[in-house]
């Protein structure tokens, strides 16, 4: 059944657990996230990206969500808008039927441009008074997410701020947070800890000093009852790395953030935790593997059946150590 993401992550942080939420393109992404919930007894949330609606469409992806409630009528499911960039887009999602929206105002409405504290207050305030009327919730960001290794933005898809930023706009405060959620009334709150979107976050594995894994217990012990979500939170597996350029593709040495990593953060109050890279690099070792092993093979169903099983896998694993199996 679709379900709002604050009755999920209320449940979640009751429980002392973490729920990962995958992008979602395509009917394969749709079918592994739900398989493999099926199979850990896990809830879902399932997220649309301004990406996602331009590649599916929005009625397409929205059908899919429905698809999946009518398949897997036990499981609760939140469908959640992924970076909203503006109130008029995240109204948009609801009346298609999202039952929870991100209204990203840490950017401007060209997704890159960082903004102010009262610009960002004053377009998540207004989110939240439009989709609490409607029982949908609202996650919002504060901070911007970035390398502190290189001072970097970079996103190298699009989603995320363009070019340098300084070291405070990359790790959320405190106090700000908590003033924050004071003025939005926001369910969930997105922070800044040194995360980067895709598959290059880290030069090497992270240490403290560019993953800030400490903050996450800053913000915590000042706004406990508010649900904390990590962005940019793949763990970027070697294994696939290796899968990948092993059958032909062509990947530099790159580091993501590591599963205990996101544990630790679950422990001090982080409920919803987005992952896509990961699901995509699993996509794509599994076709390349398959189709070098297979060369004479063309039926699609082939390839994207191996697509669907390896992010299958990457999905049992998050709900496994995330704590989310077994809370359906
Ligand atoms: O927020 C970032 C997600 O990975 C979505 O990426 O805009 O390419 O769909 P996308
Ligand atoms: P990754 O690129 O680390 O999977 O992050 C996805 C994300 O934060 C979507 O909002
Ligand atoms: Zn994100």
């Amino acid at each position: 059944a679709l379900i709002s993401m604050r009755q999920l992550l209320d449940h979640a942080a009751e429980h002392g657990y973490g729920v990962p939420a995958f992008n979602v393109n395509n009917l394969e992404q749709m079918r592994a996230i739900m398989m493999a919930a099926n199979k850990t007894d896990s809830p879902v949330i399932v997220q649309a990206s301004a990406g996602a609606r331009k590649y599916a469409g929005a009625p397409f992806l929205r059908r899919l969500m429905e698809g999946a409630a009518e398949e897997w009528p036990h499981i609760p499911i939140a469908v959640h808008q992924d970076h909203g960039t503006s109130p008029a887009v995240c109204q948009r999602s609801i009346q298609l039927g999202f039952t929870s929206v991100m209204m990203d105002g840490s950017l401007g409405e060209d997704g890159k441009t960082p903004m102010d504290y009262d610009y960002n207050m004053g377009v998540t305030r207004k989110t939240v008074e439009m989709a609490h009327a409607c029982g949908v919730s609202v996650e919002g960001e504060l901070g911007c997410l970035g390398s502190l290794e290189s001072g970097e933005a970079g996103e190298e898809d699009g989603v995320g701020a363009a070019g340098k930023l300084s070291h405070d706009q990359m790790l959320t405060d405190p106090e700000e947070a908590a003033q924050f959620v004071k003025d939005t009334y926001c369910d969930a709150l997105a922070i800044a800890i040194g995360t980067s979107h895709g598959a290059y976050k880290f030069t090497r594995p992270p240490t403290g000093d560019i993953l800030a894994i400490d903050r996450i217990k800053e913000i915590h012990a000042r706004i406990p009852d508010t649900h904390l979500v990590m962005h940019g939170s793949s763990s970027v597996p070697q294994e696939w790395l290796d899968i990948i350029n092993q059958y032909g593709g062509e990947i530099p040495e790159t580091y993501g953030v590591p599963v205990e990593e996101i544990a630790e953060g679950i422990r001090h109050g982080v409920r919803k935790v987005n992952v896509d890279t990961d699901l995509r690099l699993a996509a794509t070792g599994s076709v390349r593997r398959f189709l070098a092993e297979n060369p004479a093979e063309f039926d699609p169903r082939k390839f994207l059946k191996e697509a669907l099983a390896g992010m299958y896998d990457v999905c049992v694993k998050r709900y496994e150590a995330f704590g989310t199996a077994g809370n359906a």
